[in-house]
């Protein structure tokens, strides 16, 4: 956390407030967010509640504001299922050059992690300055995590209002895939944690492994997995792709980056893949705010920021 990061924080915590704002206009939402955030500290295992306050202290943002930057999964949960309805998105997309104002706002605070102990790497990861949770990373030799947005009408909104009214039996999204990168062992152990964990907001785990056949996509209700859709490449299913719909609905009509994807995967084959054509893939349409391409057995890494001229939704 260098001297530089509170000015972008900042900025992105002052513009979630002003989406809050616009669409309640009286302030009650902030402010009974500003009243009540610290109390959702009660309760959270790990290392996330000293983390959040040492970020406020270094930063000198106040406690509640750099929360509320640390639910913002949840939160955008609830902001892009109201865009997705209305379809305009007036508040949170840049008229000017066509850009979502947040996704502007993260990318100066993207970073590439790497935790260790003991001097040791236990697992890299790509997120952002100042969020203590985790939406992609990898164990090197063992098995990569990413997490994509989901939308629900069960959204997050609900988990929210259950943890401020005292019922906090689920995970926030951002804390267990961190817990699951930085404790779990085997991809057969990340999965079932994934799988299993009561959550406070709907997802996709997107989970690979270290043998042939070892990877997944998990579909996420809050309480219950909808759906675990594994590679089964004896079976000629050597990809699968997820965006941000389930995999047995249609895509949002404006938002259709499945059919390129799987179009342009078939036409690259399986012999062909590597990081190079899988960029390639991944820029038929881009998506948001940071590529990332893995390799969990070679133990490598990158990530690149992205451009998102269309209106591309989540992450
Ligand atoms: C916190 O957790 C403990 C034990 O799990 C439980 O007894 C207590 O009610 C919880 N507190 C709140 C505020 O949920
Ligand atoms: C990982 O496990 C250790 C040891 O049990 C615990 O102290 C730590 O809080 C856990 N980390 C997370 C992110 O849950
Ligand atoms: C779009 O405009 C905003 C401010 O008006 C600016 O911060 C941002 O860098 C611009 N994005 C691009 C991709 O030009
Ligand atoms: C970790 O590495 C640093 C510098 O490379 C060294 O000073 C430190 O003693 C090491 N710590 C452990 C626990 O090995
Ligand atoms: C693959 O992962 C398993 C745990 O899921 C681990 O036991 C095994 O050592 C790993 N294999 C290699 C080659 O790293
Ligand atoms: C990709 O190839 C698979 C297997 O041949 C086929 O079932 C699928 O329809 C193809 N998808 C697209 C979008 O071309
Ligand atoms: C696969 O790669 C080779 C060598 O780069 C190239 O000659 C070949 O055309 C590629 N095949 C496909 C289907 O793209």
């Amino acid at each position: 956390l260098n001297d530089k990061l509170p000015i972008p924080l900042k900025i992105l915590v002052n513009s979630m407030k002003n989406v809050v704002n616009s669409f309640v206009p009286s302030g009650k939402i902030v402010q009974l967010v500003d009243q009540k955030l610290p109390g959702l500290l009660d309760n959270l295992s790990g290392p996330f509640e000293e983390e959040m306050k040492g970020i406020a202290d270094v930063t000198e943002i106040p406690l509640g504001e750099i929360i509320s930057f640390n639910i913002f999964y949840e939160f955008f949960t609830i902001c892009t299922s109201i865009i997705t309805e209305d379809k305009e998105g007036k508040y949170m997309w840049n008229v000017n050059n066509n850009t979502w104002v947040v996704t502007e706002e993260l990318k100066p605070l993207t970073v590439n992690l790497d935790f260790q102990r003991n001097n040791k790497t236990v697992f890299k990861a790509t997120s952002f300055a100042g969020y203590v949770g985790m939406l992609t990373g990898f164990k090197p030799g063992l098995f990569s995590l990413t997490l994509n947005e989901r939308f629900s009408m069960n959204g997050g909104y609900i988990g929210i209002l259950e943890w401020i009214l005292g019922k906090k039996d689920a995970m926030w999204i951002g804390f267990i895939t961190r817990s699951v990168l930085e404790n779990s062992t085997s991809y057969e152990e990340a999965k079932n944690i994934l799988t299993k964990t009561k959550l406070l907001a709907p997802a996709y785990f997107i989970l690979g492994g270290n043998q042939s056949g070892e990877g997944c996509v998990i579909t996420r209700e809050r309480k219950d997995s909808l759906d675990v859709y594994e590679l089964d490449p004896k079976n000629g299913r050597w990809y699968v792709v997820q965006t941000n719909y389930d995999r047995w609905k249609s895509p949002f009509f404006l938002d259709d980056r499945r059919t390129p994807t799987k179009m342009c995967l078939n036409r690259t084959t399986q012999e062909n893949l590597s990081f190079s054509t899988l960029y390639d893939v991944l820029s038929t349409k881009p998506l948001t705010v940071f590529t990332t391409l893995i390799d969990v057995t070679k133990g490598h890494y990158e990530t690149y920021l992205r451009d998102c001229p269309d209106p591309c939704i989540g992450w």
